[in-house]
């Protein structure tokens, strides 16, 4: 069973956080959304409270943990917006749950597969990561991030307070996880709001352009001068695109 925290009333939201971090991630955002969503907000498997499994993680079992999850809470179906690799697990969560979903939330992510020299960089990096832990993510991967010292230092912390075998066994998964560029247009039957920043180093522009193709009917909240957390240094306006996808009540 997952840790979460539950807050608020209204359409089911959950929130999923990207790598390396857990459910504190969304703090921020939580004022701007719990008037009018019930928002269900986990720790991924291995990452805050929740336990590492004994199986090796994947997108697509990370995505069956969040369907137990609304199970286990008897809600049959949300608006589903993931960070980074968690909007790679949201388009794992689709493919196997699509009927759950009332709408989807991108942000700060994208549906290709990693390529082989990412691969072999991930793989580098998780046997790194076993063996001296996280101190060098810590440092090194807030400024990549965001350039807001204050937002860096929030996410150096929650880098800090994962578990190693967590984070190596998240980026083994991320190395091999499927492309979801197939899934784009059944995903335009759906509500989507895309969130992004102009500046987001690990979001090439031309990913970005071709969901939007596929999508057409996407809300949009694109930041300039933003990197890969817009939902922390635009927390409003990214709380509106995901009330925009929420079915009205
Ligand atoms: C994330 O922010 O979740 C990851 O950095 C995404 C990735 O490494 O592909």
């Amino acid at each position: 069973m997952l840790a979460y925290l539950l807050e608020g009333q209204g359409t089911p939201l959950m929130l999923i956080h990207g790598f390396p971090f857990d459910k504190r991630l969304w703090q921020p955002l939580i004022p701007y959304l719990h008037t009018d969503c019930r928002l269900i907000i986990p720790d991924l498997p291995g990452f805050g409270q929740s336990p590492l499994p004994d199986q090796p993680l994947s997108m697509e079992n990370m995505a069956d943990a969040l369907a137990s999850l609304l199970d286990d809470l008897q809600i049959d179906k949300v608006v589903l917006a993931g960070h980074s690799m968690g909007g790679y697990i949201a388009f794992a969560f689709a493919r196997r749950h699509f009927d759950r979903l009332f709408g989807l939330g991108l942000i700060a992510t994208h549906p290709a597969a990693d390529a082989p020299p990412k691969r072999a960089q991930r793989a580098q990096q998780a046997a790194e990561i076993s063996l001296h832990g996280l101190d060098k993510l810590s440092r090194e991967m807030p400024p990549l991030l965001t350039a807001d010292p204050a937002w860096q230092n929030f996410i150096a912390e929650l880098i800090r307070d994962q578990k190693a075998d967590a984070v190596a066994a998240a980026l083994k998964a991320m190395a091999i996880r499927q492309a979801a560029f197939d899934l784009l247009d059944d995903l335009a039957a759906l509500p989507v709001a895309l969130i992004s920043g102009e500046q987001d180093n690990l979001i090439p522009p031309e990913l970005y352009q071709r969901m939007r193709r596929h999508l057409p009917q996407a809300v949009e909240a694109r930041f300039p001068k933003t990197g890969h957390m817009p939902m922390l240094t635009h927390p409003q306006e990214s709380a509106q695109a995901l009330k925009a996808i929420c079915p009205s009540k």
